[in-house]
């Protein structure tokens, strides 16, 4: 992909990676960019840089604008190997005059690179650097999602570069907001924000509150990942706003794995109690769902329930990841219920309910074991349960 000029003197100079399928653990189907931008000015200067394995890419785009020998500063905003893998070979090639970045950026790159004698610039919140006729202004955003991240606003473009933030991981020939499916853009973000991001809520909603309060006037927010949103930034905003209040819809997701069908049973059942209340719900197999996708969904669903047979005494493997991978990522306020068959033991039931207990879930139900292969009073049972869940989801509203 060739450079895109962006703002007047102002391009997108990154690379589209089409075939990366797995991000640390996010299924990542459609591929993802890493946006780099190259500031045309008095003093050129570049913020953040790509994955190693593309550095041509961004060489090959910033030499359609200016030899990368005249850039002068490097901002880097962010110093995860997706925006630094390349770092050396481009200093190496650029010799910057400035590198600035981050208290917290600076002692990551001598943890990543362990160079010394680069030029470090550090800055803080509030700081400002003047390019010639267009200026940036610094705001520190710590552990969204790491220590060292910070976003870069051009007041003159109105112009906010948000590193991670705001991303979405999605590799397309478009670079912006508007020239892309807009429901589609939507669930990438979603999903990144429900993957990545949702842990540091309470921090987000922060971070909302200062913009609003510093009152940056906004025409275009640039993140690291995925489409640039120039046609309605405050949406993302918006949504950004739902999301980290965890804002819930009366929506409920049974999250399962079976043996012999005897769970799976059991999850239908559930779902037909929770239907009868009204409930729109969906059935989510481990086995053909990937647990990013899973978290996606349970972004906005207030209840979810989890099911299980027990094998060599504890969870099925699918459900211990799942659930592992969702205690991490902290979703709150929510209402969880758990189910599931064995044969002598069952110890899943037991063992799912504590990571809801743990996760401060309000717990429907003591869970629901059955032995072997449900009868005709056990699926009433379930039944029984998907309506209490029904009841508790409905009197949240
Ligand atoms: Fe896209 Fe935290 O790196």
């Amino acid at each position: 992909m060739a450079s895109v000029e962006i703002k007047e003197d102002l391009y997108w100079v990154g690379a589209v990676d089409w075939e990366i399928r797995d991000f640390h653990g996010y299924s990542t189907k459609k591929g993802t960019t890493y946006n780099a931008f190259l500031a045309m000015d008095e003093k050129v200067a570049l913020f953040d840089t790509v994955k190693k394995p593309f550095r041509s890419d961004l060489l090959h785009n910033i030499r359609g604008v200016t030899d990368p020998a005249k850039i002068d500063y490097l901002i880097i905003n962010h110093v995860e190997m997706d925006h630094s893998g390349c770092l050396p070979e481009v200093i190496e090639l650029v010799k910057p005059e400035k590198i600035f970045c981050s208290a917290m950026g600076k002692k990551a790159m001598l943890d990543h690179f362990h160079r010394e004698d680069w030029p470090y610039e550090v800055v803080k919140s509030g700081d400002t650097i003047h390019l010639g006729k267009r200026s940036v202004q610094f705001l520190e955003t710590r552990m969204l999602h790491w220590p060292d991240n910070m976003f870069s606003y051009i007041p003159e473009d109105r112009l906010l570069i948000s590193s991670d933030a705001f991303g979405q991981h999605w590799a397309t020939s478009e670079r912006f907001d508007d020239e892309v499916d807009g429901s589609e853009l939507f669930m990438h973000a979603a999903k990144y924000y429900a993957n990545i991001l949702l842990l540091y809520s309470a921090l987000i909603q922060k971070l909302l509150k200062n913009v609003q309060e510093m009152g940056i006037a906004l025409d275009m927010i640039a993140p690291d990942h995925g489409l640039i949103w120039r046609s309605q930034p405050q949406k993302i905003l918006e949504a950004y706003g739902h999301w980290s209040r965890q804002e819930t819809k009366p929506k409920a997701l049974i999250i399962y794995d079976t043996m012999w069908r005897s769970t799976e049973t059991m999850a239908k059942a559930i779902l037909d109690g929770l239907v009868q209340e009204g409930i729109s719900c969906q059935l989510l197999d481990l086995e053909g769902t990937h647990r990013s996708d899973i978290m996606t969904e349970a972004l906005d669903a207030k209840a979810l329930i989890f099911g299980s047979a027990t094998l060599n005494n504890g969870m099925l493997p699918r459900m211990a990841d799942m659930l592992n991978y969702m205690r991490g990522l902290r979703p709150a306020n929510r209402i969880g219920a758990v189910f599931g068959s064995y044969g002598w033991s069952g110890e899943a039931v037991k063992q799912m309910n504590a990571v809801l207990e743990e996760a401060k879930f309000r717990i429907v139900g003591p869970g629901i074991s059955v032995r072997y292969v449900p009868t005709h009073e056990d699926l009433r049972k379930c039944v029984d349960l998907g309506r209490e869940i029904g009841k508790a989801v409905r009197e949240t509203e």
